[in-house]
């Protein structure tokens, strides 16, 4: 049977009570039902800590976004190593409001995935087309572009793991999701595009878009896919647990 991720990622919906507050409830309820997925949660940074206390034993913690430089005079940055020394093991990269919102390039994308690797935490790369695109029929080409420019010329460390999440922008925090069997589809040529680009590498990949618990078995179920990153439905503990009782 394959390994389930359930992620969640709060993004700035939370401010740092309300971030406790929930962990503190999830942690109480998810313990009853004893999940066998892996979890983990993506909080603001202020909050990550505290959240991190909270859900331990439930869930992990990740940042939403790192910078690359170890250490230095970069204010307001916090790097992926300084996550790593926190206890995170996951982190996110690309998501897709960094690169449409903050206008974070390919190349930008890049040098935060080698930071994370280097600081020994598995990336959650994601990935995904906008409405414009897939209407010229150039998903696979964006994704293509965006897997090589995280990858081209990359060493990579032996047993390490990779998730990518494919997360197609028209869907993210829209209500509208992906058919599930557009995102196998898409699972599949991200598969195939990696195990090229990397030797052999066998990723992870989730689905994130719109996930609900009325669709989260169906992308669960798809042979690509072996769970979800979910934004909007993360950030309350009634619709975060229907979704987990929804794959139980
Ligand atoms: P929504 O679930 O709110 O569409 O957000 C998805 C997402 O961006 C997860 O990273």
């Amino acid at each position: 049977m394959k390994k389930l991720y359930l992620f969640g990622n709060w993004k700035m919906y939370l401010g740092h009570e309300e971030s406790v507050a929930l962990a503190r409830d999830l942690k109480k309820q998810l313990s009853a039902l004893s999940v066998k997925a892996t979890m983990a949660i993506f909080p603001s940074a202020i909050s990550l800590l505290a959240v991190k206390e909270e859900l331990d034993g439930v869930a992990s913690v990740g940042p939403q976004n790192v910078y690359w430089v170890e250490k230095g005079g970069y204010t307001g940055e916090i790097s992926a190593m300084m996550y790593r020394q926190a206890g995170c093991q996951f982190a996110l990269v690309g998501h897709s409001e960094r690169r449409h919102v903050f206008k974070e390039s390919n190349a930008e994308v890049r040098q935060k995935f080698e930071a994370v690797l280097n600081a020994e935490m598995t990336p959650v790369l994601c990935v995904g087309e906008t409405m414009p695109e897939r209407k010229d029929d150039r998903v696979e080409e964006v994704i293509e572009a965006q897997l090589r420019s995280a990858f081209m010329d990359l060493a990579w460390p032996k047993g390490r793991s990779l998730i990518i999440a494919y997360e197609p922008v028209w869907a993210v925090g829209t209500g509208e999701s992906c058919d599930p069997s557009e995102a196998e589809r898409v699972a599949a040529v991200i598969y195939k595009f990696v195990g090229a680009l990397l030797d052999g590498v066998e990723p992870t990949v989730l689905y994130g878009g719109s996930v609900r618990s009325d669709n989260v078995a169906k992308y669960c179920a798809e042979p690509h896919l072996s769970g979800v990153l979910v934004g909007g439905a993360s950030t309350k503990a009634s619709t975060w647990l229907e979704i987990v009782s929804a794959v139980k």
